[in-house]
C-alpha cells in the first residue's frame, strides 16, 4: 500500500542500500601503500596535521570513518540564494541558529561527510562552489576565498540575492561563531588536498554499470494507476 510511512521506509531502504566506501583511501588505510598517489599522501598530511604541525587541521571537524563529527560550525561559505527569511531583508543564511536560537550557532551548518565528495558538487550548503579546488581554498582561508569569489561559476539567472552575497558572507566571517583558523597554502598544497579528497571516491559512483541497480530503466516503471513514475523527455530530463 502506498502510504506516507511506507514511502519513507522505501526511501530509507533505498538510501541504506547505497554504501560506497571502497575507496583507494580505505585500501591505503588497510595496508596497500600503492593504493593512492604521492600527491594524495601529501594532501592527507596537510588534512590531518594540526596548524602547529604545518597542516590545516581539517580532521578536527571532518573526523572519523565518515569524515564528519556531525557537529555544526560557521565556516562562512558564500551565501547565495534566497535564504530562509532571516535578517531584515530575509536574505541571510542563519543555519543552525534557526533551530537553537543560540548565538554560537549563527551561520553554522553541519559538517558534511567527505566520502565521495568528488562527485557531490556543487559544494557547501548553498552550492556556492562548483569546483573542488575552490571549496578547498575556501576551507583553508575563507576571507581570501570570499575576496576572490568568482560569481561567474554560478548560473546566475536562477539565483536570488546575489547582490547580498559579499555583505551577508562577510557578516558570517566577522561573527563570533566563525570557526576556521586560516592557513596559507600554495597551489601545489591545495592540489594535493584535492588529490587526497579524490582518494575518498569509491570507483563505483563513477561507473554507470556499477550504479545500474539504483537507476530505473527508462519508460518501464508505472504506479498502480498506470502513471509513469520515471518518464523521461527526449532531452533526457526527468519529467
Ligand atoms: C571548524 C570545522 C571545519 C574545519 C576545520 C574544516 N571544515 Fe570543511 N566543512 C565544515 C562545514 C561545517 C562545512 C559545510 C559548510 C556549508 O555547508 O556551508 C564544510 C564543508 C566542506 C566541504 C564541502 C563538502 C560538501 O559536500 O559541500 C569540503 C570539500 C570541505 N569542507 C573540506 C575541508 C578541508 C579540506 C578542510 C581543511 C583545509 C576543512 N574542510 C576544514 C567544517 C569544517
Amino acid at each position: 500500500m502506498i502510504t506516507e510511512q511506507n514511502i519513507s521506509f522505501a526511501i530509507g531502504e533505498y538510501e541504506r542500500s547505497q554504501v560506497f566506501i571502497n575507496s583507494p583511501w580505505k585500501q591505503y588505510v588497510d595496508g596497500d601503500n600503492t593504493a593512492i598517489s604521492n600527491a594524495a599522501k601529501q594532501g592527507a598530511i596537510l588534512f590531518f596535521n594540526t596548524q602547529e604541525e604545518g597542516g590545516a587541521d581539517c580532521a578536527s571537524c571532518h573526523s572519523g570513518d565518515f569524515f564528519t563529527d556531525e557537529s555544526f560550525y560557521n565556516v562562512a561559505t558564500p551565501q547565495i540564494g534566497s535564504g530562509k527569511g532571516d535578517g531584515v531583508d530575509g536574505s541571510k543564511d542563519f543555519g543552525r541558529f534557526r533551530e537553537t536560537q543560540n548565538e554560537a550557532d549563527k551561520f553554522a551548518f553541519r559538517t558534511p561527510s567527505l566520502l565521495n565528495v568528488e562527485v557531490t558538487g556543487p559544494w557547501s550548503h548553498a552550492g556556492a562552489y562548483t569546483s573542488l579546488t575552490e571549496v578547498v581554498k575556501h576551507m583553508t582561508n575563507p576571507q581570501v576565498a570570499l575576496d576572490n569569489y568568482d560569481i561567474t561559476q554560478l548560473s546566475q539567472d536562477s539565483i536570488r540575492n546575489l547582490d547580498k552575497l559579499t555583505e551577508n558572507t562577510q557578516e558570517a566571517l566577522d561573527a563570533a561563531s566563525f570557526e576556521i583558523v586560516p592557513v596559507s597554502f600554495n597551489d601545489v598544497e591545495i592540489a594535493n588536498i584535492v588529490e587526497f579528497l579524490k582518494s575518498l571516491t569509491d570507483p563505483c559512483v563513477k561507473d554507470r554499470e556499477c550504479l545500474a541497480k539504483w537507476i530505473p530503466d527508462t519508460n518501464i516503471a508505472e504506479d498502480p494507476n498506470g502513471h509513469q513514475l520515471n518518464a523521461v523527455s527526449e532531452e533526457g530530463n526527468l519529467l
